[in-house]
């Protein structure tokens, strides 16, 4: 099933068929000439570049715009004045419906002095990292944006994250300023931001600030010495403040993630192949074209929020819409009433979201003009047909082109995706890779599959300004996670295959990493945060399809003694208090043992299997430490 490209966008778009031909051979052909070349129409440097890459996987080594110098505040701002005063940057919506707020240039640029120039009074240098706490308010940008500014790295932590989460990333990235709200609002739930702050920080040395902005009239705690209310000191500071200038291999931001094993890694991006990356895929993958409303919904906590909420579109030099809310509150209308008051063109999320307001009100796009919309995003996870086919109909009205876009944390922008005036959408389907990246599918003698619908393991042949540079001090790991596996590629981690037509399919991770609702959640980590509760000795966790999240935990739990009562709720406890709701099982089983090779490797396979209900299809068990375990566990699931 193929879409064609909508007749307007054939005369409308920035580019077209033969253009992507053509410039996607290039890219390929002479990488270094092609991103100079964009690199000089989209971003504005201080210095130019001595040599354009300087990458050899081999090594883990990735660096882009050698000597390059420029300030990554100064391209999504600065810049834009003389033309853009006026023009909204930010468009607010908050939690409930009615509660706007418009930022301007100009303002942005009066709001973002005023911080940085606090975080300097703080004795913030170039290179110190601050961790960013906040729910979707314009303060997120600004603070953000204020570190770029001076040249500090920021450390977005996502605002469903627990207080133990937090301590985690603020000790292993040594922050000193943590900045965060009194509360954040998220549908009808209110989340005590300060206190789980407070909390995070019990005998943490390194923060010597918390700078709390008010969200709503709530009373909240106050520790002398330390904490700081921004509402009641950012006017005491100047709204001019001068752009440190950065080296292009300054990091710009660590942003944590989840991977197989161990802890989250500190995925760094540095200022200069970053910000041109994420510019140069914001506007050609979503057409964004001067004067478009645009609007994804994504967190600032993640990657899509820092590189297509706030980098991307402010490089462009776009007014960006920051949606505080959840897609079903207060009803499974609210992007379509967003869409229809703002007159968004161009609207990015997630499958999950898709089908929840799918699933809650099927015809609710039906009453709204949603006419303004010329192109419509997807990312986190494959889109199932029926949701893209929904998406496609109710939303873009068959008038759309779907951008189903395939990324990472890593990647720091889309690599995979159709574009709206140049390639055909078939639903399901990433589409075709974007400029200058060279996806490989290798066999499991890593050899390159050279024929369509077969399926191996998806690594990426040569860099693109955009990777990231590091796992934040832990070269080796990288090394190991991403250069191990395939001499000269980077591995994904994810399976794919292309078809005929040369269209990528993602059909899902290869490593423990789970996809719930598009939030990456390790097994590991999990399982390890099962163990706090204290009354589990062992647990593995796999995951289910499910409905509306693509995927579901299934935490298989052995018992240290005896049952207590509650123990389904101390796990799930357990889960919440580490990691953060979002990660918390959907199902809770306790079994007397777990399937292990006779190494003690858990056999993650069986238990897949057990939990999707295809207990028949195990086969052979025999390399099993204990094979009659499994027919115990098959009793406990089906119990
Ligand atoms: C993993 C990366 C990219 C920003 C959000 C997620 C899965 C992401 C797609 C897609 C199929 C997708 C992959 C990938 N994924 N987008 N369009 N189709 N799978 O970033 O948290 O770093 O997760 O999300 O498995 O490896 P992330």
């Amino acid at each position: 099933m193929k879409f064609p490209i909508p007749k307007l966008l054939k005369k409308s778009a920035l580019i077209n068929p033969k253009q992507y031909q053509q410039m996607y051979a290039e890219s390929i052909k002479h990488p270094d000439l092609f991103w100079s070349k964009l690199a000089e129409e989209f971003l504005t440097w201080n210095k130019s570049w001595d040599k354009v890459s300087n990458c050899k996987f081999q090594n883990a080594q990735i660096e882009w715009f050698q000597g390059a110098e420029l300030n990554a505040s100064y391209n999504c701002i600065d810049r834009h004045l003389p033309q853009r005063a006026k023009q909204p940057a930010l468009i607010w919506e908050g939690n409930s419906p009615g509660e706007k707020r418009t930022v301007t240039y100009l303002e942005l640029h009066q709001e973002v002095c005023r911080l940085a120039n606090l975080y300097r009074s703080l004795g913030i240098k170039p290179g110190d990292r601050i961790a960013i706490y906040l729910p979707m308010i314009p303060e997120a940008v600004f603070a953000m944006l204020a570190c770029a500014r001076i040249g500090a790295i920021h450390s977005v932590v996502f605002a469903g994250f627990s207080a133990q989460a937090i301590r985690e990333r603020v000790l292993d990235s040594e922050a000193k300023l943590v900045i965060t709200a009194n509360e954040g609002f998220r549908g009808d739930k209110v989340i005590p931001l300060k206190d789980i702050v407070d909390q995070a920080l019990e005998a943490v040395e390194c923060v010597e600030h918390v700078l709390v902005v008010k969200r709503s009239a709530s009373a909240f705690n106050l520790q002398a010495g330390r904490d700081l209310v921004y509402q009641e000191i950012i006017q005491n500071y100047s709204d001019q403040a001068e752009c440190q200038v950065m080296s292009a291999e300054a990091p710009l931001f660590i942003l944590y993630t989840s991977g197989s094993t161990g802890k989250p890694k500190g995925v760094v991006h540095t200022t200069g192949g970053y910000l041109l990356y994420a510019a140069v895929t914001h506007k050609y993958v979503f057409d964004y074209q001067d004067g478009d409303i645009y609007c994804c919904a994504a967190d600032i906590g993640w990657i899509t929020g820092h590189s297509y909420v706030v980098y991307g579109p402010l490089a462009n030099g776009a007014t960006t819409v920051l949606f505080e809310s959840i897609p079903t509150y207060p009803n499974a209308e609210r992007y379509w009433q967003l869409i229809e008051k703002l007159k968004v063109n161009i609207f990015y999320t997630a499958p999950t979201a898709i089908r929840a307001v799918a699933k809650d009100a099927p015809n609710g796009p039906d009453k709204y003009d949603l006419s303004s919309l010329k192109v419509i995003g997807s990312v986190g996870e494959p889109i199932n047909k029926d949701a893209w086919l929904w998406y496609y109909e109710k939303v873009g009205r068959g008038q759309c082109p779907i951008m189903d876009t395939w990324w990472q944390t890593e990647t720091g922008g889309i690599l995979i995706s159709a574009l709206p005036g140049a390639i055909e959408t078939k639903p399901g389907s990433a589409s075709r890779p974007f400029f200058g990246v060279n996806p490989v599918i290798l066999d499991p003698n890593n050899e390159i599959i050279q024929t369509p619908m077969e399926k191996g393991r998806l690594f990426i042949a040569g860099s693109w300004p955009g990777q990231m540079r590091t796992v934040y001090k832990d070269p080796a790991r990288f090394k190991q996670t991403y250069f191990s596996d395939a001499e000269g590629f980077y591995f994904t981690g994810d399976a794919a295959y292309f078809d005929e037509d040369g269209f990528y399919w993602i059909t899902g991770r290869v490593d423990d990493v789970i996809n719930v609702s598009g939030h990456r959640i390790g097994t590991a980590e999990v399982e390890s945060a099962i163990v706090t509760s204290g009354i589990i000795a062992e647990a593995a966790v796999v995951a289910v399809e499910h409905e509306i999240k693509g995927q579901a935990i299934i935490a298989f739990c052995v018992l240290k003694n005896l049952q207590p009562e509650n123990a389904e709720k101390l796990v799930k406890d357990a889960v919440r208090a580490e990691i953060g709701a979002f990660a918390q099982p959907e199902r809770v089983c306790f079994v007397p043992g777990l399937p292990k090779t006779r190494s003690g490797k858990i056999m993650r396979r069986i238990l897949r299997k057990i939990a999707s209900g295809e207990s028949k299809e195990i086969g052979d068990v025999t390399t099993l430490a204990d094979p009659s375990v499994v027919n115990e566990i098959i009793a406990c699931y089906n119990d």
